[in-house]
């Protein structure tokens, strides 16, 4: 038998035995004697007599264990023109003093703390320090707007928000203070208490009495230690986008997080303590939580933080130009950045300009990798390139060519097999499983394995509808695909209301009720259009009240402009068309998917359930006039 099938085997064959000889990897403050509770499932429990902290396990072990003058962190940042490496001992120190300033506002174990930050070292600073509490953080991406972040902190009620000045986007510097202000003011819960990082670029007025300027913070506070807690205790909560406008907060386990992210950093990425590894994503994203900050870490690695794009800071070299400067080993991205580096320099000349010896793989996931990104990336890099597939509610990969147990032949389209750990199927809508290369819904036995989400913040009911009550003793992904005959998976398309825009998450549903909430729209629809940049684009389709008489192009830019405010620029809303009519079933539902198979000229049907078939001919005509439909 194969390495790799033996290892899924034996994983698959006694979750708890497995998981628990991966546990002794970390350290532990009381080793758990109890490694899986599935007595309340789908709220299962991973190593609950265990005592852990996730600091700890990101830098004090390594301080103490030789690693003190290794570099943990390298940011570099070309936006700023900056760049900094920070040891072990110099990140344990700093977190341990800005824990003491945290925890001199009040905050302590079970807390939460919301962090809006840049990808400056003190975002990571923050989020460690939190953990080294016992303190839960939650992120929120800096290109959502203040409607996001208000609906956030009302959801979590933060005793402290971590924020900066600004964040540095190519073309414009991004006011924070507003934002968060404005923030603060639209949320019901009534935040006590903020620490504003000043940068260099903008200097941010403070509220007296509220806010409190970071350095001031840290000049007055002492170093915290260590706050052991159960390993069912939340690491984090991170909200990500579901069917409707209320995110949803994925809760994330401590103890199952250390033992799982540890394991995944020889197991599938394949790399050594003291190796550079890269994620270029941003902490705001699940694979910044687990690839930029915590994975590397607790692996002894050293974690590079880029404040930059693929392109434009300053050309499409950049990527060559970190890896080669910083020796890095593995890059972890989303297949929209290759395509990017790709249009600007297909023949990949850039690359010429850099010894990239060191280099050794590329992963990468987020959306579904095209085969001619991943064959372009291969001929050009001359590496694995590796497609793997994973969600912020897994934290880590659900299928993978795990390079560490054995590496298997890499299959165009498809992030190979499942990682050991995901018991994975393919069932249709009755949820009996199909054959080989039918395409269903992809599945997970029960249970998931330590570091997936092991709750929704506030929300238990959702956590068990949402995921766990379609498919009995099965996780829903929300993914459908199809396994082929010689196991590999391939993952073709989501089967909610969910949409992949340059590999973050949107949820149509979400900007469909901001376009409901403009006074003269009737009725709308939004659909996720293929785009070749960004995988897939946001397209508004709306019908205006009768007796309107303002113009089109009026209501159709202050629609783009009111997406922007709510949602945020991240949302990349530009498209949006006036019809007269949305093509509907007979019992009213919205035909979503034929307008997207219009709109990408894919082969489509009349639906037999369609009321109104002319309100085709009307949406295709709106398509086009967007740029879309083109084949119609
Ligand atoms: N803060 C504020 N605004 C932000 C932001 C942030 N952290 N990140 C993005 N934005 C803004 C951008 O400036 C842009 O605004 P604009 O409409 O004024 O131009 C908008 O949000 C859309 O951003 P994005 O989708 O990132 O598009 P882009 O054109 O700036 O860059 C890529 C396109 C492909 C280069 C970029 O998406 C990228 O580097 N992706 C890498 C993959 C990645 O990070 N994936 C995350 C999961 S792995
Ligand atoms: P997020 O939670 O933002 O990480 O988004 C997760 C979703 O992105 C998944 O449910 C998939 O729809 C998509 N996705 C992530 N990685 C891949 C991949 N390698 N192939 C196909 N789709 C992917």
């Amino acid at each position: 038998m194969s390495q790799y099938k033996e290892t899924f085997q034996r994983a698959k064959a006694s979750p708890a035995e497995f998981w628990s000889e991966a546990a002794k990897d970390v350290h532990w403050d009381t080793f758990p004697s109890k490694t899986l509770n599935t007595d309340n499932s789908p709220f299962n429990k991973w190593f609950e007599d265990g005592q852990i902290n996730a600091c700890y396990n990101a830098l004090d072990v390594h301080v103490e264990n030789g690693r003190a003058d290794q570099t943990a962190l390298i940011y570099d940042s070309p936006i700023t023109d900056t760049q900094r490496k920070i040891s072990y001992r110099e990140l344990r120190d700093s977190v341990a003093l800005f824990a003491g300033a945290i925890a001199a506002e009040g905050v302590s174990k079970g807390d939460r703390v919301l962090i809006y930050m840049p990808m400056i070292p003190e975002a990571l600073i923050a989020v460690l320090a939190c953990a080294r509490l016992g303190a839960v953080h939650s992120v929120v991406f800096g290109g959502f707007a203040a409607n996001e972040l208000a609906v956030r902190i009302d959801d979590c009620e933060p005793k402290l928000i971590l924020s900066a000045s600004c964040g540095i986007e190519p073309a414009r510097v991004v006011e924070y203070k507003p934002l968060l202000d404005n923030a603060i003011e639209l949320a019901k819960y009534k935040v006590p208490r903020c620490i504003l990082f000043q940068r260099d670029a903008l200097q941010a007025p403070l509220i007296e009495g509220r806010d409190i300027d970071w350095n001031e913070a840290v000049s007055n506070a002492s170093p915290a230690p260590c706050v052991p807690v159960a390993s069912t205790d939340p690491l984090y909560i991170l909200y990500t986008s579901g069917t409707t406008g209320q995110p949803k907060g994925v809760v994330r386990d401590t103890g199952g997080s250390v033992v799982s992210l540890k394991w995944s950093m020889s197991n599938i990425y394949g790399v050594q303590p003291g190796d550079v590894y890269w994620a270029a994503s941003d902490i705001g994203w699940v694979v910044g939580h687990s690839y930029i900050i915590y994975g590397p870490l607790f692996h002894g690695c050293t974690t590079i933080l880029y404040e930059g794009k693929p392109v434009g800071t300053p050309d499409a070299g950049a990527f060559w130009r970190v890896i080669s400067e910083h020796k890095v080993k593995v890059l972890f991205t989303a297949p929209t950045a290759f395509r990017a580096i790709k249009k600007v320099d297909p023949n990949g000349d850039f690359l010429k300009q850099y010894d990239m010896s060191q280099f050794e793989t590329l992963f990468l996931a987020g959306e579904r990798c095209d085969p001619d990104t991943l064959e372009w990336a291969q001929q050009k890099l001359g590496v694995d390139v590796i497609d793997h597939w994973w969600q912020t509610e897994t934290g880590w990969a659900i299928c993978a060519n795990c390079l560490g147990i054995e590496k298997l032949p890499v299959v165009s389209g498809s992030p190979s097999v499942p990682v050991p750990g995901y018991d994975l199927d393919v069932l249709d809508e009755q949820g009996n499983p199909v054959a080989a290369g039918e395409i269903g819904a992809l599945v997970v036995k029960q249970p998931l394995p330590p570091g997936t989400f092991t709750n929704l913040w506030g929300a238990p009911e959702r956590y068990q509808s949402a995921y766990f009550t379609t498919f009995n003793g099965y996780y829903e992904t929300g993914d459908a695909g199809y396994v082929d005959e010689n196991g590999y998976v391939f993952v073709m398309a989501r089967t909610d209301d969910v949409i992949n825009v340059a590999g973050h998450r949107l949820s149509t549903g979400a900007i469909e009720e901001v376009l409901a909430g403009h006074p003269d729209v009737a009725e709308c629809a939004v659909l996720g259009a293929a785009d070749e940049l960004k995988g897939q684009l946001p397209i508004g389709l709306v019908i205006i009240n009768d007796g309107c008489d303002r113009s089109n192009d009026d209501i159709s830019a202050e629609l783009v402009k009111r997406v922007r405010e709510h949602i945020g620029p991240v949302a990349a809303f530009k498209s949006v068309a006036v019809v007269n009519k949305l093509p509907k079933t007979r019992s009213g539902k919205i035909l979503r998917a034929t307008m997207r198979s219009i709109a990408d000229s894919s082969n489509w049907n009349t639906p037999a359930t369609i009321e109104d078939p002319t309100a085709l001919d009307d949406v295709t005509d709106a398509l086009k006039q967007l740029g879309y439909a083109e084949k119609s």
